[in-house]
């Protein structure tokens, strides 16, 4: 009986490192309000598995499996649950968990296990130290680049004093505290920062205080919010070249960070907003501009509506953090091909993950450049408004 048991267990132990076969554990949230849920990421990272297994020469002789796990962006039972797992059996990766209160649990336990960790959201600054995360791969621009971006601006508009207003939902609050420490670390002024929800007869009172010693308000918050802000501004007497308002605004995506056109209530409003719209500027992502990305987007929309049961409208575009999350699958899978190239262990995280750092012009949809801390060299812009020929935000 005792020598069948040992038997079971090398047996298992042979099964479970069968060298066939990796096993990554996707890790992600399915909650609907955050731009990274599964729904619409999931899709990114299964079409890099069947690319991955299909290209005879990306892990050849060899297969990617993968479990998920919806973390619900809650870093208890995450952690938890993943341990449940690593316990039954053996994972060659990491992707995700995408939310920092996760990642910056998960990403440790990697560590301990000598896993990498490839996520894309997980973009505090606290996972910064490479000397602690040492197996983290960030596969989109963590929240200090876009606030580097932005004290670039100041520098080049010399602005020194600066009021914030943010949502405290955590896509804005945490891009914004990425704004807020390059500003302080620039030694500039924050005069005033709300952060907060916001009822209507709450904007002009904010707005108010955001005015009283600084000219440059930045805010992160849905597109209808900045919309009121902006028709109280004009009201205000704002709108008269003196004052600069800027807004996060990622990407276009409704759902997550808000309608931000003009064309939303009555004429007397839509008037004032088109005209306050003058003085307010965008920070904005640089997507990629290649074939390759626009062949991806149709595949993630035809797979999105297949296997996940979500219809991309004709003109909703697919946002990056798809292809961030295609990313981090496939760049895992280059790194690992790479480490088999020079038969090293397929199982030691440090090397594989150390493998992506100071890398430019990756594989991968996105071709991203990894800095030399592993984390994503992320491009922004800077937009005004633009309308098109039907009078519509672009
Ligand atoms: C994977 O590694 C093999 C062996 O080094 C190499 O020939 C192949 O080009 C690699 N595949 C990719 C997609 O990088
Ligand atoms: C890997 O997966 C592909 C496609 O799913 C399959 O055709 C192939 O037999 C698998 N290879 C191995 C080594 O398991
Ligand atoms: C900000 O102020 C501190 C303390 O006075 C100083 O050490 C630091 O060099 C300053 N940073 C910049 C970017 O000016
Ligand atoms: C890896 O091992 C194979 C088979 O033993 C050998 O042919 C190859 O040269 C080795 N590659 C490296 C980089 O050491």
């Amino acid at each position: 009986m005792l020598f069948l048991k040992f038997i079971l267990v090398i047996f298992s132990l042979h099964h479970c490192i069968s060298a066939d076969e990796f096993r990554i554990l996707i890790m992600m949230p399915s909650i609907p309000a955050v731009p990274f849920n599964s729904l619409r990421v999931g899709p990114g990272a299964l079409i890099a598995v069947d690319k991955i297994n299909d290209d005879p020469t990306l892990l050849a002789g060899h297969n990617i499996t993968y479990d998920i796990l919806d973390t619900l962006c809650d870093g208890v039972n995450t952690l938890g649950k993943t341990v449940d797992l690593i316990t039954d059996r053996t994972y060659a990766a990491f992707i995700g968990p995408l939310c920092s209160t996760v990642c910056r649990l998960t990403a440790r336990l990697a560590v301990y296990y000598n896993l990498p960790t490839f996520s894309s959201i997980c973009t505090d600054n606290e996972m910064l130290n490479k000397d602690e995360f040492t197996t983290l791969v960030r596969t989109y621009g963590p929240q200090f680049k876009l606030g580097n971006f932005f004290r670039s601006i100041c520098d080049a508009f010399n602005w020194k004093i600066i009021s914030v207003i943010n949502d405290d939902f955590v896509i804005w609050k945490v891009p914004m505290a990425g704004i807020i420490s390059a500003v302080q670390d620039a030694n500039f002024t924050i005069s005033y920062h709300y952060e907060g929800n916001f009822e209507d007869e709450q904007i002009v009172d904010i707005l108010t205080e955001a005015v009283r010693f600084s000219r440059i308000i930045v805010f992160g918050m849905k597109g209808e919010i900045v919309r009121q802000f902006m028709i109280a501004a004009n009201r205000m007497g704002l709108i008269n070249g003196e004052y600069a308002f800027l807004c996060i605004w990622h990407y276009e995506d409704l759902v997550a960070f808000g309608d931000f056109s003009w064309d939303q209530s009555d004429e007397e409003e839509n008037t004032l907003v088109k005209e306050a719209y003058e003085a307010l500027l965008f920070l904005a992502d640089l997507e990629p501009d290649t074939d390759e990305f626009v062949e991806f987007s149709h595949e993630v929309k035809s797979r999105t509506a297949s296997e996940f049961g979500y219809t991309y409208a004709e003109d909703e575009k697919i946002s990056l953090l798809v292809g961030a999350m295609h990313d981090s699958v496939y760049l895992y899978a280059v790194a690992l091909n790479e480490t088999l190239a020079e038969n090293k262990s397929a199982y030691d995280g440090l090397t594989i993950a150390r493998r992506m750092y100071d890398r430019i012009d990756l594989p991968g949809v996105m071709q991203m450049t990894l800095d030399a801390n592993g984390d994503m060299d992320a491009d922004y812009m800077l937009n005004d408004m633009q309308y098109n020929n039907d009078g519509e935000f672009k």
